[in-house]
């Protein structure tokens, strides 16, 4: 496999009980890459993110993040650690804070703290 990719998904099946969302998904994207997900409400962009992030499991197919498998819940939380995630708004209005902020939030305590600068 290509050491490269930071995120590879090859015929991935996931979503909710019973019902697939994603249904033989392939996803490569390399280091330093930057991606746009498109597609309409209920699509299943935010699953595939889910999937990623390790809070939902796969059905089938194989997903390597930053080169784990995501097979062992001990690689799943590993994978959570390394990634900021900003989920989806749902309270109306500006959230009072920059982009960069905001971003930095969900960091905080994994990648930096009060001595130690965000990487
Ligand atoms: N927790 C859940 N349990 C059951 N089904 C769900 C759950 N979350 C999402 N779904 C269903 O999975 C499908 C994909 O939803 P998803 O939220 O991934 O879409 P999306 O592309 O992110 O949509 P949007 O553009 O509205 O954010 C939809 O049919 C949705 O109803
Ligand atoms: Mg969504």
């Amino acid at each position: 496999m290509d050491q490269a990719l930071i995120i590879a998904i090859t015929d991935l099946v996931a979503g909710y009980r019973h019902t697939p969302v994603l249904k033989k998904l392939n996803l490569a994207v390399k280091q330093g890459e930057a991606v746009g997900i498109a597609g309409p409400n209920g699509a299943g962009k935010t699953t595939l993110f889910k999937v990623i992030l390790g809070i939902i499991a796969k059905m089938q197919g194989q997903i390597r993040i930053l080169g784990r498998d995501m097979e062992s819940s001990q690689d799943r939380a590993w994978v959570r650690r390394q990634i900021g995630y900003v989920p989806q708004q749902t309270i109306p209005g500006k959230l009072p804070v920059s982009v960069g902020d905001a971003v930095l939030m969900g960091r905080w305590g994994t990648s930096f703290g009060l001595t130690r600068k965000p990487n």
